[in-house]
C-alpha cells in the first residue's frame, strides 16, 4: 500500500483513509482526555508527546510521563519551560517492567490512553509482550482504552542487525534489534490478547524511510535501507 507520508509530520497526507484515521483517533483522545480520561506517556524521555496534548487544551493533571531516568524530565521542563504548568510529580522515574516499583502502581488501572513512542524496540520480542501485558494492566479494564505510539520497523519482521543498536537495545543481542511489520504487530497483539483475556482493534502502518517519506534520503543507522521504516498504531480494546 502506497502510504504517501510527508516527510515534516509523517502523517500520510497522501492517502486520505489512513489520514482519516490518524486525525480522528488524536481528535477522540483530545475528547476523552479533555472529559477527564487520563493519559501516560511510557518512555517518554522529554515528554514532548504528553506536552502536545496539553498545548491542545487537555488539563495538565490528566497527563503523566514515565522514565528510567528522572534526570530526562529535568530536561524537559529546561526545554519547554512548563515547569508552572505539568506537575513535577506528574513525571515518574520508574522501570516499566518492574510490577513492584511503587512509581507506577497508583496508575495501573486508572489510565484511557497509553501512548509509547519508539519505545517498543528497546527490548527483545519475548519482552515485548510483557511490556504490552503491563501497559494492559495501567489501563482501565474497559472497552475503548488505546495504546498509541511508533517503533522502528522493517518490511520482514524479525531480529535484524542494526549498528546503533547497543546504544538502544536492552539485554539481549546488543547488535540486534528486534522489528515488526504490521502482520507481526497485530499477532503479537492477538498473542497478548489470548494471554490476558481482552481483545485489540489494531490499527498499524509501516511508514518506510527512503519510500514514504519521499526524497531519496541516505541510509545512515535508523533508516538502513528501504525496507526499514517507522511502525505508528493506533490500538483500541474493544
Ligand atoms: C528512543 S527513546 C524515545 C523517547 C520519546 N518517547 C520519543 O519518542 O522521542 C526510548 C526511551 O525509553 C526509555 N526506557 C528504556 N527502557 C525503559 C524501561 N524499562 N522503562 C521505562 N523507560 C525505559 C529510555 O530511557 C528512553 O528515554
Amino acid at each position: 500500500m502506497d502510504l504517501g507520508v510527508s516527510s515534516d509530520d509523517l502523517i500520510p497526507h497522501a492517502n486520505p483513509a489512513v489520514a482519516n484515521i490518524i486525525k480522528s483517533s488524536y481528535g477522540t483522545i483530545l475528547q476523552k482526555l479533555k472529559s477527564g480520561g487520563k493519559f501516560l506517556d511510557v518512555g517518554c524521555m522529554f515528554a514532548q508527546d504528553t506536552r502536545k496534548l496539553v498545548y491542545d487544551g487537555v488539563p495538565a493533571e490528566n497527563v503523566y510521563g514515565t522514565d528510567l531516568h528522572n534526570e530526562y524530565f529535568q530536561y524537559g521542563y529546561k526545554l519547554f519551560k512548563d515547569e508552572n504548568i505539568i506537575p513535577m510529580d506528574h513525571f515518574i522515574a520508574a522501570d516499566i517492567l518492574d510490577e513492584t516499583d511503587p512509581g507506577l502502581k497508583p496508575l495501573e488501572g486508572k489510565i484511557d490512553v497509553l501512548n509509547n513512542g519508539q519505545f517498543l524496540h528497546v527490548f527483545p520480542l519475548e519482552e515485548q509482550k510483557i511490556v504490552l501485558k503491563r501497559f494492559i494492566k495501567l489501563l482501565k479494564p474497559e472497552k475503548g482504552v488505546m495504546v498509541t505510539g511508533r517503533c522502528a520497523g522493517h518490511e520482514d519482521a524479525g531480529s535484524h542487525v542494526m549498528g546503533v543498536a547497543k546504544a538502544t537495545v536492552k539485554g539481549g543481542d546488543a547488535t540486534k534489534i528486534d522489528e515488526h511489520n504490521a502482520e507481526s504487530f497485530k499477532k503479537l497483539w492477538v498473542e497478548v490478547g489470548e494471554e490476558t483475556g481482552t481483545s485489540w482493534d489494531v490499527n498499524v502502518w509501516l511508514l518506510q524511510f527512503g519510500l514514504h517519506t519521499g526524497g531519496d534520503d541516505k541510509p545512515a543507522n535508523w533508516h538502513r535501507a528501504k525496507e526499514n521504516g517507522v511502525l505508528s498504531f493506533i490500538v483500541t480494546r474493544q
